[in-house]
């Protein structure tokens, strides 16, 4: 009798134990993830590409290149933050080293730039993560001209642009990209409250 006992409860322990562990990770539901992404991506992307035009008019492409950076990561963060988002950017052909993408990065971009060739608009990548958080990956695509001022081909880029990239940047990768490319990928994480 008791050892049935004392294997009871130990089984029931365990079966708390999985429940507990169970409701720790509360994801957010995948649409509602997906949509919060969406509108910070979508924030983002106009208010930095709205920043680099307001800079490349006042004072030339090579004044803006710090935009890119700087505002960038303000930028980012400030609307990461009002919504408690992560938010990055990541590409298989960087400018920056430390944003080279890896692993279901890199895939995502795979599937993304394959999508693109294809003529079909790219899916978004949405993956729950054991921590809880739910990994959202949208597209970056060089969807305005004044994005191949400093990331299109040696036509686009002028050869003081080009010096000035290279200057700060001298693995620079994120060269060579046409109109509506794939560029790179927002990676936004989403955790429920
Ligand atoms: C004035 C030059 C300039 C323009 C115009 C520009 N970029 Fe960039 N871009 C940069 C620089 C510089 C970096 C590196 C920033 C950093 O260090 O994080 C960068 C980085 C990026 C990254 C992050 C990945 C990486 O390569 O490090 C993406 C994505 C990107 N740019 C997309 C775009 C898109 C899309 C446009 C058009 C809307 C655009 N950029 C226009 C200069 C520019």
């Amino acid at each position: 009798m008791k050892p049935t006992f004392l294997t009871a409860t130990f089984i029931l322990s365990l079966a708390l134990l999985a429940c507990e562990r169970k409701t720790a990770v509360n994801h957010v539901p995948r649409e509602e993830a997906l949509k919060v992404a969406r509108d910070a991506a979508q924030e983002a992307f106009q208010q930095l590409s709205g920043e680099l035009a307001q800079a490349i008019q006042a004072g030339g492409t090579v004044a803006a290149i710090p935009v890119c950076k700087s505002k960038a990561e303000s930028l980012v963060s400030k609307v990461a933050g009002e919504r408690e988002l992560s938010m990055i950017r990541l590409s298989d052909r960087p400018r920056n080293p430390s944003q080279m993408a890896t692993g279901a990065d890199l895939a995502a971009i795979e599937s993304f730039r394959a999508a693109i060739l294809a003529g079909n608009p790219p899916s978004p990548a949405v993956s729950q993560e054991a921590d809880g958080s739910t990994l959202v990956r949208l597209p970056i695509v060089a969807s305005q001209p004044l994005c191949l001022q400093c990331h299109g081909s040696d036509n686009d880029i002028s050869a003081e642009t080009r010096a000035a990239i290279l200057a700060s940047y001298p693995d620079d990768k994120a060269t060579g990209y046409r109109l509506n490319e794939l560029r790179g990928i927002w990676r936004i994480g989403v955790r429920a409250p």
